[in-house]
C-alpha cells in the first residue's frame, strides 16, 4: 500500500467521521454477545487513520492508544474533542512500534491488513502479538464484496484480492485457532487468542 495515498486523501476520509462512528458503534453493540469488550481495560488501534474507532471504544470505557504513519489523519483524529483522552501516536505497525511489550490487553487493525503484501501483514501481526495480553482482532473484509469495493481496492493497490482469500488460514497458521465473527455482510473480526 502506498502509504502517501493515505496523507493524500486524509481530508476527504475525515469526512466520513460521523458516518464511521455510528457504524462502528452498531458494529460494536451487535458484537457484544460474543465479544463483551467491557472485560478489558486497553487496546491499541494499528493504522487508526481519522480515528473513529478509537473513539467508539474509549466511549464504551477502554483505554485507547492509535498509531498511524499519516500525520494528517492523525491531526484529523487529534481535533475532535471527544478524542482528548486518546493516545494518538504517528507509527508505522511494519516497524517496531514505540510500547513495551504486553502493553495492552487488545490490539486491533481495522481495514488495514488487506491494503499490506502478505509479508508486511506478518510484520505487523508479529507487532500486534508483541504487544498484546490477551487479543489480536483484525478486523477487515470477509468474503463477500459489492463492485465499490472492487473499484476502491484496484485503485489502492494493495493486496486486497489475495488477502481476502487466504486471510482465515494466514492468521491459523500465526495465531493458531481463530474466531471469525462476522459483523455485516461484507465485513468481519478475525479474533486470534494470544494470551
Ligand atoms: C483504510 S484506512 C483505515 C483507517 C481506520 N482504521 C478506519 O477504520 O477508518 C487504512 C489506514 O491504515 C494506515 N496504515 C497504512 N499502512 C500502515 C502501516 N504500515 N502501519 C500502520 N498503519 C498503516 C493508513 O495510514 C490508514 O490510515
Amino acid at each position: 500500500m502506498c502509504l502517501e495515498l493515505f496523507e493524500i486523501i486524509a481530508p476527504v476520509y475525515g469526512l466520513f467521521y460521523e458516518y464511521q462512528k455510528k457504524y462502528y458503534n452498531t458494529v460494536v453493540a451487535g458484537i457484544q454477545k460474543e465479544l463483551d469488550l467491557s472485560a478489558y481495560k486497553s487496546i491499541i488501534d494499528i493504522g487508526c487513520g481519522t480515528g473513529a474507532l478509537c473513539s467508539v471504544l474509549h466511549q464504551r470505557g477502554l483505554s485507547v492508544t492509535g498509531i498511524d504513519p499519516s500525520q494528517r489523519m492523525l491531526n484529523i483524529a487529534m481535533k475532535k474533542p471527544e478524542n482528548k483522552e486518546i493516545d494518538f501516536v504517528r507509527a508505522n505497525a511494519l516497524q517496531k512500534l514505540p510500547f513495551a511489550d504486553r502493553s495492552f490487553d487488545i490490539s486491533i487493525a481495522s481495514y488495514v491488513a488487506h491494503g499490506l503484501k502478505e509479508q508486511e501483514r506478518k510484520l505487523m501481526y508479529a507487532q500486534m502479538s508483541r504487544l498484546s495480553k490477551q487479543l489480536v482482532i483484525i478486523y477487515d473484509y470477509n468474503g463477500n464484496r459489492s463492485a465499490f469495493t472492487n473499484i476502491i481496492e484496484r485503485l489502492e493497490g494493495g493486496d486486497y484480492f489475495n488477502f481476502i482469500q487466504n486471510i482465515k488460514s494466514e492468521l491459523e497458521e500465526y495465531f493458531g485457532v481463530i474466531k471469525v465473527i462476522d459483523v455485516d455482510s461484507r465485513a468481519a473480526w478475525y479474533i486470534c487468542n494470544c494470551a
